[in-house]
């Protein structure tokens, strides 16, 4: 097992390390960057389905949820499709409006979570075209979807996903701009940024990772809280699910994601010097906004971890803590901001003497309901 882990103390801690080169894997032979192209296997042929269809619907569990909820950000801004985002277990026995016009995407690490397969299984009898995002190949949903994409992330033992998310908003991030492409509701000048901008993407989640050591000394400071809150805006609310989520997961410690702006309706209640902030306050069209959420956090005595875009001098002076990732176009930020978080619930966990890699109550893959 030592030989597996490559090094490191925990599988966590190499597959958080090794984002870098899936992201690489996951895009490479399929997005060229200079050519203009995104070539997926999988879904060429059905590019009509997606773009004629009334609407998509993202089925998942889990972080793979979190995964679809930034896609619905993504595909909206971009392909101007409607998204709907469920959770498998909700929607597969709500009797919901499926029908033939619809396209669904299942997201799944595994492939093999109950909740996600029977979903899928719905959506087909009602007549919906299923495409899966997996990363084990072969899998059940793998094989009971239409057709897909594989995340290529390599084996994912933690427990806690992190190179799966990661490696899903990629896939999702080039099916997007595709569609965006064909549809040309993307101009030519916006699409080719991205790709290249896509195809920076592991060296600024290496340069994230440069932060490991001050992300380090920041849980040493909270580890002992009982209570964290996480805050994001746009591409970043999804985030602020995941970093919770996280930090829930593999630490004990309670905590909840929420859009910044929905604060003020009841978490805002709970602020006072022993809650921790987390707060994702990167060069966006909403800093100006998050500013004012931390404002008046500090103005409730609240400690302020913010996850800011290098080079920030505005948050930087207002928060208590900072976490900096590099600039990136805005939709591809989720990419980035995951990484400090991820790091924080890791250290965070080892320093309470957590089984990291296999929480307690907690599977890999659900397959039973
Ligand atoms: C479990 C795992 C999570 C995962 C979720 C969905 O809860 O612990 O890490 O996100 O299932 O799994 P899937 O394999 O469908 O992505």
């Amino acid at each position: 097992e030592q030989i597996e882990k490559g090094g490191y103390d925990h599988f966590m801690l190499k597959e958080i390390y090794e984002q870098p080169s899936v992201i690489r894997d996951t895009y490479r032979g399929r997005l060229l960057a200079n050519e203009g192209i995104i070539k997926l296997g999988g879904l060429e042929e059905y590019i009509p389905k997606f773009i004629n269809a009334d609407r998509i619907i993202i089925v998942a569990c889990g972080t793979s949820w979190h995964a679809g909820l930034v896609a619905e950000y993504i595909f909206e801004d971009w392909a101007r499709i409607p998204v709907e985002v469920e959770y498998a277990s909700e929607f597969r026995y709500r009797n919901p409006i499926i029908t033939e016009k619809d396209v669904v995407i299942a997201i799944s690490q595994s492939g093999e979570t109950a909740d996600t397969l029977a979903a899928i299984k719905l959506a087909k009898e009602k007549g919906a075209f299923v495409y899966g995002i997996c990363n084990v190949v072969g899998s059940t949903i793998s094989r009971e979807t239409h057709s897909g994409t594989y995340t290529h992330a390599g084996p994912e033992i933690g427990v806690a996903s992190t190179k799966a998310f990661t490696t899903q908003i990629t896939v999702l991030t080039m099916i997007a701009l595709k569609l965006a492409q064909i549809k040309g509701t993307i101009s030519k000048s916006n699409y080719m940024m991205h790709l290249r901008e896509l195809e920076q993407i592991p060296n600024h989640v290496e340069e994230a990772l440069k932060s490991n050591d001050k992300i380090k000394e920041i849980a040493e400071v909270f580890k002992d809280a009982s209570n964290f809150l996480y805050l994001g805006r746009g591409y970043n609310f999804p985030v602020a699910l995941e970093g919770a989520l996280k930090l829930k997961e593999i630490s004990y410690i309670h905590a909840e994601g929420y859009p910044a702006a929905e604060m003020k309706h009841g978490p805002i209640a709970l602020i006072d010097e022993n809650m921790p902030v987390v707060v994702i306050a990167i060069n966006s069209n909403h800093y100006d906004k998050v500013v004012s959420n931390i404002q008046e956090i500090k103005s409730r005595k609240g400690v302020i971890i913010a996850v800011v875009t290098k080079g920030d001098t505005v948050v930087r002076e207002m928060a208590d803590y900072i976490m900096e990732v590099p600039n990136t176009p805005e939709t591809l930020t989720p990419l980035v901001t995951t990484i400090p978080l991820q790091l924080l619930s890791y250290h965070i966990a080892v320093m309470l003497n957590r089984n990291v890699d296999q929480p307690r109550n907690l599977a890999k893959s659900v397959t039973v309901e």
